[in-house]
């Protein structure tokens, strides 16, 4: 059987080398200590669990949801919205429930690129936002996101005729892999530059409730003018440990909310109530439950980069995210090769940059998805593996 062409390259070879790697070496018996997966090893809140399986029980929940999702659900990201970044939603025309927000970003570019229209994406950056444009059609534009600019894009260094050409730019802070954060004056900078282009701004905020040391971001919608040209995706899988739950949201548009809700009403029949039941437990309950995970993930932080740091292996210490972006040591030529020897000698698992783009290929992402002691262990193993410059 033949496939079609649009499905080459969409197999990110870096991660499934990676992780036949991985395999190998736990078979010779290795103790691997795997900060290369983005999935949250603790558990969701009680509180979501319970109202889960209450839910479950419920034989009335067995049917078809609405694609939307139900009102209720829809009225509590209103009220988490307004609460948390004084955003103020139309629960019935502005929030669109999603089967994690992964789903929207792929689905997003069929709303609104046609063949031949550009996408302007961050390089590093989340897979989905380059496989998306491809699907649709579309062709990618990269925007470099380099330290010396703060990993953030340089909207001066994008040539006018892509900027016409463009239909869409992806942004997303708290980044992943970089774990860098935008100030507000950027966004507003992302505000004037899609008006005048007139281009849709997705907003990707799946790592806003994991910031430390009193840092707290805000949403791209608190912009004046933001929901004119853009959407912002929610998801509750790092927030509340929800990862395999798959819930989240599309909200601000609400022109282009209609447009995926057509399509993706073609596609699904929306998120299974007791998670949307969940889903509501979550935004409604107690939020010092999300602090005190933060928290958690400042002290795993702070313990990998003050220990990377002491080795001699000098890393930045992010304000938010899951992860750490380290620069790969000198001597190294690729994101891939020191992480290919990282593993064999150590028995840590990161994922080499170039897997999130080009830009990445100086770096690897560390994700804090271990206890303390594990990620105090794997600093101990690289330093008695490598030579490191003090
Ligand atoms: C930046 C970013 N966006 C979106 C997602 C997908 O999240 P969800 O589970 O809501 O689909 C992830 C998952 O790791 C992510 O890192």
């Amino acid at each position: 059987m033949e496939i079609a062409r649009r499905l080459e390259g969409l197999d990110s070879a870096i991660f499934s080398e990676m992780d036949e790697l991985r395999v190998r070496e736990e078979n010779k018996g290795k103790d691997i200590i795997n900060l290369s997966i983005g999935s949250p090893d603790l558990p969701p809140p009680p509180h979501v669990v319970q109202a889960l399986q209450e839910a479950v029980a419920n034989t009335g929940n067995y049917g078809y949801a609405l694609t939307k999702g139900i009102k209720e659900l829809r009225e509590a990201v209103a009220g988490m919205y307004r609460r948390r970044f004084d955003v103020f939603l139309d629960p019935n025309r502005e929030v669109l429930s999603l089967m994690g927000s992964q789903d929207g970003l792929a689905h997003i570019y069929l709303a609104v690129v046609n063949p031949g229209d550009v996408a302007l994406v961050p390089d590093p950056g989340y897979p989905i936002y380059s496989f998306g444009i491809h699907l649709a059609g579309g062709e990618k534009y990269a925007m470099p996101l380099v330290k010396e600019n703060d990993f953030l894009p340089d909207l001066t260094r994008i040539p006018e005729e892509i900027a016409w050409r463009a239909k869409i730019m992806v942004l997303n802070y708290p980044n992943n892999p970089n774990a860098a954060v935008a100030p507000r004056e950027f966004f507003e900078e992302v505000v004037a530059f899609a008006k005048k282009y007139d281009i849709l701004v997705c907003h990707d905020i799946a790592y806003s409730e994991l910031a430390f040391d009193g840092y707290r971001p805000i949403s791209f919608l608190s912009i004046p003018g933001a929901k004119d040209i853009g959407v912002e995706f929610y998801s509750l899988s790092k927030t509340y440990n929800m990862a395999g739950c798959r819930l989240g949201f599309i909200v601000g548009n609400s022109t282009v909310i209609k447009a995926l809700e057509t399509i993706k009403s073609n596609i699904d029949y929306g998120v299974f109530l007791p998670v949307q039941q969940a889903g509501i437990a979550a935004l409604t309950g107690p939020q010092d439950w999300v602090e005190s995970l933060a928290q958690t993930y400042a002290r795993r932080r702070d313990v990998l980069v003050d220990g990377l740091n002491k080795i001699g292996w000098q890393v930045d210490k992010p304000k938010a995210s899951m992860f750490v972006w380290a620069a790969i040591p000198p001597g190294f030529k690729s994101s891939k090769g020191f992480a290919v020897d990282l593993l064999k000698r150590t028995g840590v698992v990161v994922v080499p940059g170039a897997a999130f783009g080009k830009q990445g290929d100086r770096y690897v992402r560390i994700a804090l998805v271990c206890p303390e002691q594990r990620l105090q262990e794997a600093v101990e193993r690289i330093a008695r593996h490598y030579h490191l410059p003090e």
